[in-house]
């Protein structure tokens, strides 16, 4: 794996968001520098102080909170060798897929030439809704890594796939994207 590598760490409206945090520690603790961006909604679920203190970096949670001239997606998108969004919401697939930048973790999508991976969290039945489906087969069609989701039961208590990969599963296909 290369050394002082930037790897961005996106988080979004997930109850996975928890994992989410589980996985940023897992990074820090393999030696990978992580930024981690997080969608409003993800703010909703788990504390940005959570991901300053595993990360050790600033956390971005506003694409207009940037005291620096240039904008924080750009430079960011000059060092980061990986974007990792995991989890990753139904929505945030939808904006991927479509080209929406209206964040800081949408606008830094567009602007990152490197890797995706994402780790796709849902309710089964957003995980079989045929927009989510077409939007991620634009994802594969374009090289985007998949990672899950699993199978078995998600937070409100249903059955079914849906929910985040373990974050030790992950953070393997982040090592071998960054190999
Ligand atoms: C408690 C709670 C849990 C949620 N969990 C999920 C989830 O696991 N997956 C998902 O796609 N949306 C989930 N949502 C809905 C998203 O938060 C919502 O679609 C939001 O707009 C996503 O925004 P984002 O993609 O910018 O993070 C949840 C909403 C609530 C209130």
């Amino acid at each position: 794996m290369k050394k002082n590598t930037t790897v961005v760490l996106g988080i979004t409206g997930s109850i996975a968001a928890y994992k989410g945090a589980d996985l940023c520690s897992r990074m820090t603790g393999k030696g990978i520098d992580t930024v981690v961006i997080m969608t409003r909604a993800a703010q909703q679920l788990v504390c940005p102080r959570t991901f300053l203190t595993l990360s050790r970096n600033p956390v971005v949670t506003d694409l207009w909170d940037v005291p620096d001239w240039r904008p924080g997606h750009i430079d960011l998108s000059e060092r980061a060798a990986l974007l990792v969004v995991a989890p990753c919401s139904a929505n945030f697939i939808g904006k991927m897929a479509n080209g929406i930048a209206d964040d800081a973790l949408s606008t830094f999508v567009l602007s990152h030439e490197g890797k995706i991976i994402i780790a796709p969290a849902m309710n089964p039945k957003m995980w079989r809704n045929v927009a989510v489906q077409e939007n991620m087969e634009k994802l594969r069609r374009r090289g985007v890594i998949v990672v899950g989701p699993a199978s078995g039961r998600v937070a409100c208590g249903d059955e079914g796939q849906g929910r985040m990969e373990d974050p030790a599963a992950i953070l393997s296909v982040i090592e071998e994207a960054l190999r």
